[in-house]
């Protein structure tokens, strides 16, 4: 974790109830750094026990738990807990009626309670069934998609203190992100993207296994051997791209990629990828131009390194799409109140049968399987940032001719 510069200075650091401004500055960063780690992360279970942990940790508790709504016999179960008794708590039932973390959830609102004894809502049943005692308990409600779906408690504030504004306002912000987390897990797993990405690993992985098994042959070449070595390689290399891209296009559908909104400069993407792929035209001996109408791009809002991503995969499938000599035409104009930008190739085509699925995930032509390597996710995932940025992606195709992929960017509207 990145820590707070300390001050060399003498002084001592101002003071706001007890807490420090420098230490309320190390909550922050420990939270931005906690909220990091949760949109990196997909599986459910180890993602709560972080949030809880954290809870716990943040707001200087004794034990932290993450209660969520059964939404078949509608009572609580706890999904999470840090605690220090270690006793299983999957199996308590909290009910709604009757318990603090029942009551947020009703009113989705935030609840300190100083002295749980003697607060008519406190249920005695997770206390019952061991040795933790409860003296006082924060609790938040966990919102997400517009419905509560759980409680996040912290209880037991250490060393006898009580909770205050800036542990509320805490948990508040990690209930915020742990429920956002929790519905986007939640959504994935129930996703066909998952079925989709097992299906699509079992092809490189049954490539390795397979050649693993000829590699140790007496009768295999040592030339042969270098060709299967080759091969693993080239797989895992593929095993890799299609887990990244894989993770940005799940990103991407679940909504938690956040597209910058900066100024861009289109001039600069546009010769900054041009620059990005000469190399591998070079390689083909297939021409590249650059055409701009008017010479000078007006700015648009949007992500310029999302923006070049897009850029860097249409024109690279042109150039590995393409024949030797060819040529790959990268045109910006402007059309109305958008600009319009074409990548034109001279290469194979797309039959008609095969481009109303061009922009399917894992989707790639049968006769250009083999022949370059790809992962068939790049134009769906460049398709989706596109229309995060309010525009559209088309494209147009005649076989043995070559191939233009088409999108807008619509332009600020002039105030
Ligand atoms: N310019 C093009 N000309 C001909 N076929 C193309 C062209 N662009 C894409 N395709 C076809 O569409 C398929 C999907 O393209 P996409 O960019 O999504 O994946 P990829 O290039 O195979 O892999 P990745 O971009 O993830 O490395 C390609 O495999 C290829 O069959
Ligand atoms: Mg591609």
């Amino acid at each position: 974790m990145t820590q707070a510069e300390q001050s060399n200075s003498s002084e001592p650091s101002p003071m706001l109830d007890d807490v420090t401004v420098d230490e309320i500055i190390e909550r922050y960063e420990r939270l931005m750094e906690i909220s990091r780690n949760l949109n990196s992360t997909l599986a459910l279970d180890s993602l709560l026990e972080k949030i809880v942990v954290a809870a716990a940790e943040l707001t200087d508790s004794d034990a932290s738990s993450i209660l969520l709504v059964d939404k078949r016999t509608g009572v609580l179960r706890f999904e999470a807990a840090l605690d220090t008794t270690g006793v299983q708590l999957s199996s308590i039932e909290v009910p709604l009626e009757g318990s603090i973390a029942g009551w947020v959830v009703q009113n989705n609102e935030t609840l300190v309670i100083e002295d749980v004894e003697s607060d008519p809502r406190f249920f005695k049943g997770v206390d019952e069934e061991s040795t933790f005692r409860t003296r006082n308990i924060l609790a938040v409600p966990m919102e997400a998609r517009g419905k509560v779906i759980g409680c996040l408690e912290a209880l037991n504030k250490m060393h006898d203190d009580a909770y205050d504004e800036s542990d509320v306002s805490i948990l508040v912000t990690m209930a915020a992100q742990a429920a956002v987390a929790i519905e986007n897990a939640r959504l994935f797993e129930q996703s066909d993207l998952i079925k989709e990405m097992v299906h699509e690993l079992r092809t490189p992985l049954a490539a390795i296994k397979a050649t693993t098994y000829l590699i140790p042959r007496k009768e295999i070449s040592e030339e042969k051997r270098l060709d299967l070595i080759a091969t693993i390689q080239r797989e895992t290399d593929r095993l890799t791209r299609m887990t990244t891209e894989f993770l940005d296009l799940a990103r991407l559908e679940s909504g938690r990629t956040h597209l910058k909104r900066d100024t861009v400069d289109l001039n600069q993407v546009l010769n900054d990828a041009i620059y990005t792929v000469h190399p591998q035209a070079d390689d083909k001996s297939v021409n590249l131009d650059l055409v701009t109408e008017p010479e000078t791009l007006p700015n648009i809002i949007g992500d310029d390194e999302k923006l070049k991503q897009v850029l860097l995969n249409l024109l690279t499938n042109a150039i590995k799409y393409n024949r030797e000599h060819g040529t790959v035409t990268l045109r910006a104009r402007r059309v109305d109140n958008s600009i319009q930008i074409d990548v034109e190739d001279t290469g194979l085509g797309i039959s008609k049968d095969n481009l109303p699925h061009i922009f399917e995930k894992f989707f790639r032509v049968a006769d250009t399987e083999g022949y370059t390597q790809g992962t068939g996710l790049g134009l769906a995932i460049a398709k989706r940032i596109i229309e995060g940025h309010g525009g559209n992606m088309t494209v147009d195709s005649e076989e043995g001719v070559g191939t233009t992929f088409t999108f807008t960017l619509p332009l600020p509207h002039p105030h």
